[in-house]
């Protein structure tokens, strides 16, 4: 027999920066197929004939040499000369790593990186060895799964131990199997097991800052969760009549978790984990029931099977189970500490392409989480508590804050800008109620409906359609809510140019009017920063302005909260987000559209450096940033290197484009944990 590649790669053409092999993987060719969000949601702004104005505080600008670097290749002069050495900033003095195609981590200068973990690493007690020609569903359910997206670090109470929760998002069985070895099912099986989440406990390892595995032998915390471990459907949602299958009559007893991305971690000590493009692992050859089909289009389950998971167990064949999909795209809660425990699939927090959920616990005690449903032209979304947070270890308060997530009330967001006459991409917004546990407040659906179908609630109230929102994570101190957009390349098609998402197909002019470039889309992203009203996450109304138009900087539409752009690092696609406890914050980037590799920056948010990006790492050939996690002493900073390897012509097993972590000939995706060789605080 020989078996065929699986799955093959057929995506028309790569989206932004991210490659044609990463977009077939992780999103099932999101961006080759129409967006889903037909609602029309809303044309609020100013599409100026075509052109979006440039705006006053973007003057500094070198404009008229803006038109050579602007295109395709980062700024070097940011990144060789404006940036050179320690300047006093704040608490962030390292040198910027410049942008580069090299095949490794690179840090800063008096920085070193470790690998703290890796695909294939034995996670359980009696793990086999990796041995990638051996490979069984059995072997990798008990070894750390591949690509590691979202990384949790949470202290076990001994010292200097950890325990480190890593979601797997998505397999690539190009780079994972060689050629011809394994079949087609067999391929199957074990990549459902290299799907989920693992965690790992860890301790300090020989040089400050440094971490590393504690042997899986010598814990009792360690543990896979993969596409194929049972789950517990929570909330008012569960036991819902589309909830239910074959397999489970009651709707409460949901079979794995997929497409892990990005995540939480709770002041309970749990974490939360969002399933993101779940969408792409169900056949839908098959004949599927029209009572779904508006809710199935909503959500893509409508494009290619690129997985084939139907010929090895019916429930991702919407012909045999069609409502499977109804129990992906929740965010999941994990209990780390108890590795018995079952997770909990939160229905009170909507049903969309969850990129994370991130969690702020307000001066009522009452507990908001901000989530992203990262799709082109998609909402953000907020919940809030019934309950108060209870600030106590005993086991009576965790029972309560564990439930903190099932009760509340489910808001989406709606952005209006002022105008750009003030020179600011800014506004105000609302959150509009959908549903809380007792009620629905959309017409025509139920509660039940809203939470399941949360996207076409969205749409019935007139929800902001946005760039891709991935992270809304929350400042520990300020309780500002930042949102990294990641972009958008139907911006200016398909959804209308708005202040709150300026950037789109246009032809870019400079301060004469002579035209400069045409712009695809909003290609490079931003970091929307959100102000609650009276700074209480309960608030309905909102202030919020974009804090970071990411791009080159010289281009002329960039913008770095007004800190001179000869002085930032260039920065495209930011993804996840992160603080430091300085108060900084850290942005991982996915498919850098300006020829360098995937980073991590660091911005100062507050003082005269706010705005100063400035890039610590960046990962290898065809990665992406995840993460990013600074460690509460602020000497380590965590990341998570994904899908090394996936570049636009594709690679193999046998001929890959990266071979990091350098082990092996073939790449295997890890976490990474960088400090200063000194043993100092990281930028201190
Ligand atoms: Fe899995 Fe939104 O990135
Ligand atoms: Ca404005
Ligand atoms: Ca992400």
């Amino acid at each position: 027999m020989s078996p065929q590649r699986l799955p093959m790669i057929e995506a028309p053409g790569a989206r932004g920066g991210r490659s044609r092999m990463t977009c077939t993987f992780r999103c099932g060719n999101a961006c080759a197929h129409p967006a889903p969000n037909r609602s029309g949601n809303p044309h609020i702004a100013e599409l100026l004939g075509g052109v979006v104005a440039r705006r006053t505080v973007l003057r500094g600008a070198a404009a008229a040499g803006a038109a050579a670097g602007v295109l395709t290749t980062p700024s070097t002069a940011a990144a060789a000369t404006g940036l050179s050495g320690a300047e006093a900033a704040g608490s962030l003095t390292f040198r910027p790593v410049a942008p580069n195609r090299r095949d490794n981590v690179t840090v800063p200068v008096g920085y070193d990186y470790d690998v703290v973990v890796k695909w294939g690493d034995r996670v359980l007690p009696g793990a086999p060895r990796f041995d990638v020609y051996n490979q069984t569903p059995q072997s990798q359910a008990q070894q750390f799964g591949y690509n590691c997206d979202y990384v949790a670090m949470l202290p076990t109470g001994k010292r200097g131990r950890a325990v480190l929760v890593v979601n797997n998002e998505y397999t690539n069985e190009e780079l994972m199997f060689p050629s011809g070895h394994y079949s087609d099912n067999d391929m199957r099986r074990i990549s459902i097991q290299a799907h989920g989440m693992s965690v790992v406990e860890i301790r300090r390892g020989s040089r400050p800052g440094s971490w590393e595995q504690v042997p899986a032998e010598r814990t009792t915390l360690n543990r896979r969760i993969t596409g194929d471990s049972p789950m517990r459907m929570v909330g008012p949602a569960a036991g819902a009549r589309r909830l239910r299958t074959s397999n489970d009559p009651t709707g409460r007893h949901a079979r794995g978790t997929l497409n892990n991305c990005a995540g939480g971690t709770t002041p309970w000590g749990t974490v939360l984990s969002g399933e993101e493009n779940f969408n792409q692992y169900f056949d839908i050859s098959g004949p599927t029931a029209a009572r779904h089909a508006e809710s199935y289009e909503r959500y893509s389950l409508n494009g290619e099977d690129t997985r084939g998971w139907g010929k090895v167990d019916p429930r991702f064949e919407l012909s045999e189970e069609p409502n499977e999909p109804f129990r992906f795209g929740w965010i999941v809660e994990v209990d780390p500490f108890r590795p018995g425990s079952t997770p909990r699939k939160h229905t009170m927090l909507g049903r969309f392409k969850h990129e994370g959920a991130n969690i702020r616990v307000g001066p009522s005690g009452h507990v908001a989480a901000y989530m992203g449903d990262d799709e082109k032209g998609e909402y953000i979304y907020k919940f809030v508590s019934r309950r108060r947070w209870r600030d106590s270890d005993s086991p009576a308060a965790r029972r309560h804050n564990m439930r903190l997530l099932q009760e509340g009330t489910l808001y989406v967001a709606r952005f209006t800008g002022d105008g750009t006459g003030d020179d600011e991409y800014d506004g105000t917004g609302r959150w509009i109620p959908l549903a809380s546990d007792t009620e629905s407040f959309v017409d025509g659906m139920t509660v039940q409906d809203v939470l399941i179908d949360t996207r076409l609630a969205g749409d019935a109230v007139g929800a902001t359609a946005m760039d891709r929102p991935e992270d809304v994570d929350v400042h520990p101190r300020t309780g500002k809510v930042y949102a990294a957009l990641t972009n958008n390349d139907e911006r200016g098609v398909e959804f209308p140019v708005d202040e709150p998402n300026p950037i789109g197909s246009s032809l870019v002019r400079d301060e004469l009017g002579e035209p400069l470039y045409r712009e695809k889309g909003n290609r490079h992203g931003y970091v929307l920063e959100l102000t609650e009203v009276g700074n209480d996450p309960r608030a309905t109304s909102f202030r919020w302005a974009l804090m970071l138009v990411c791009g080159d900087p010289e281009a002329p539409r960039t913008y770095f909260a007004g800190y001179p752009k000869d002085k930032v690092s260039p920065i495209s696609c930011p993804d996840n987000l992160a603080f430091d406890p300085a108060g900084n914050l850290w942005v991982a980037t996915d498919g850098n559209a300006l020829g360098s590799n995937d980073g991590m920056f660091a911005v100062p948010l507050t003082g005269r450096h706010r705005g100063r990006v400035r890039q610590f790492l960046t990962v290898p050939v065809g990665a992406e940033t995840c993460g990013p996690l600074i460690s509460r002493d602020g000497r380590t900073v965590f990341a998570a290197v994904q899908h090394p390897g996936e570049v636009d012509d594709g690679g193999s097993f046998e001929h890959p484009a990266s071979t990091w972590p350098h082990t092996d000939r073939f790449p295997r995706p890890g976490v990474v944990c960088s400090y200063r060789v000194d043993g100092g605080r990281i930028g201190a």
